[in-house]
């Protein structure tokens, strides 16, 4: 009887201690994940505009006189966009968006901020 109760725990015992070195495996092997995306998230240039096409257009024709939050917190349809950056030509003094980049910069709004908000609040 003795022996193999010993043997049945003993058993028990390693499937135990495997058990633990699995998990804190996992536990390394993300932190190892979480580490590099931290690194990459630092050389990141866009602020808190979703990384896409477009992106870099996007930055740098509307950060000249606000935030990227400014941008990153709306959500409107394709001719809601037209319509805002008309407004901020008309009445914000924003230099005319010459093509390619104004489509560029229309499409990536209407895609990654449009009413549903889909970035919205990103990073
Ligand atoms: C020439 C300066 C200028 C540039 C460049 C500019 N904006 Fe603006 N924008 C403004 C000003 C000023 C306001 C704030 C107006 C207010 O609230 O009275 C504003 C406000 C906004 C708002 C908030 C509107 C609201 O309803 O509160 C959004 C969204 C926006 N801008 C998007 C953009 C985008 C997208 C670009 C780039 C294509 C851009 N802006 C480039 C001047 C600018």
């Amino acid at each position: 009887m003795l022996p193999i109760r010993i043997s049945i725990s003993t058993k028990l015992r390693e499937t135990a201690v495997t058990a633990v070195l699995f998990v804190a495996l996992l536990c390394l092997a993300s932190l190892c994940l979480s580490g590099t995306a931290q690194a990459q998230d630092d050389d990141y240039e866009f602020g808190v505009l979703f990384d896409a096409p477009g992106v870099s257009e996007t930055y740098y024709n509307c950060i000249a006189c606000h935030s990227e939050k400014i941008v990153a917190q709306q959500g409107q349809t394709r001719e809601g966009w037209v319509y805002l950056l008309e407004w901020m030509v008309e009445e914000q003094g924003m230099p005319v968006i010459e093509e390619p980049d104004y489509s560029i910069i229309i499409d990536y709004l209407s895609t990654h901020y449009n009413t549903d908000r889909p970035n919205f609040p990103k990073r």
